[in-house]
């Protein structure tokens, strides 16, 4: 449930008491079952769905107020995004309390409009319903009691471990042909369930064709799932599974 508190530190990012409204009034969650978690950019809550959306359960990430986020290395994956005028761009580098405002919003709709496009092309990503200033509606990952373990948090049989890698894998390769890295992926930011993986948590993702760290953020991509995979015996080359793909990019063969 939504305690006061939470209300009250949500309170000046929205008009409404509760941030959650927008979705209730249009009838796309009827209920707030539990909070997931709160995690370091916001809160995931787990809801009934509405009737009219098809799904039983919905998750709805919440984002923390702005103040309270960590901008710190926002800089290395904003580089290259395109910012819409000089005065915007401007007030975002001198962190006025309008470029705060305007990259908060920013951040939140790069996140849903990247779940669109990598739903869109058949990457494994939870399906985004809507989106509103400070929190993104999307398929809840889970069941009724629980939602789904992390990758870290489970233990998979070695042929299963070898089928979630690879499609991991084909994931990556698919959405560096389509201009999306993940720039954060790891087993933290995987969830699985019912044999499936689903990649979650997309705020940081850049453009590897306009962004000047693309290579390194895919490449810490790779080997983290490489890594996390070797606890099962399967052995991989990393960077040179990066090179690779990189160079097929580069040379528009993907
Ligand atoms: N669609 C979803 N279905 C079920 N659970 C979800 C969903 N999205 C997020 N979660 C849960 O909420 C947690 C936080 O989500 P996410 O990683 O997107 O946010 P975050 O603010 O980056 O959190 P963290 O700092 O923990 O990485 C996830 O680890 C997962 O447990
Ligand atoms: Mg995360």
């Amino acid at each position: 449930m939504i305690t006061e508190d939470l209300i009250d530190s949500y309170e000046d990012e929205s008009d409404t008491d509760d941030p959650l409204d927008p979705f209730f009034a249009e009838g796309l969650i009827t209920n707030v079952i539990r909070t997931e978690k709160s995690g370091k950019e916001g809160t995931v809550f787990c809801c009934e769905a509405g009737a009219s959306t098809g799904y039983d359960l919905l998750a709805v990430k919440l984002y923390r107020p702005r103040q309270q986020r960590n901008f710190k290395n926002d800089a290395v994956y904003r580089a290259g995004r395109p910012i819409l005028n000089g005065h915007d761009a401007r007030a975002v580098r001198k962190k006025t309390e309008w470029g705060r405002e305007y990259a908060f919003a920013v951040w939140i709709g790069h996140e849903f409009a990247t779940l669109q496009a990598l739903k869109e092309l058949g990457a494994d990503v939870p399906t985004p319903l809507k989106q509103t200033s400070n929190a993104i509606l999307m398929e809840f990952i889970g069941d009724r009691e629980s939602a789904a373990p992390m990758l870290s948090q489970v233990r998979l049989e070695p042929a299963e471990a070898r089928r979630v890698f690879e499609r991991l894998l084909f994931n990556i390769e698919q959405m560096l042909a389509h201009n999306y890295v993940h720039g954060d992926l790891s087993a933290y930011n995987v969830l699985y369930w019912d044999g499936k993986a689903t990649m979650i948590d997309f705020p940081q993702t850049v453009d590897p064709r306009l962004n000047t760290h693309a290579f390194d953020l895919f490449s810490r991509d790779v080997d983290r799932v490489c890594r996390y995979f070797s606890r099962y015996g399967i052995l991989s080359d990393p960077a040179r599974i990066a090179r690779y793909h990189w160079g097929r990019f580069l040379r528009s063969e993907l």
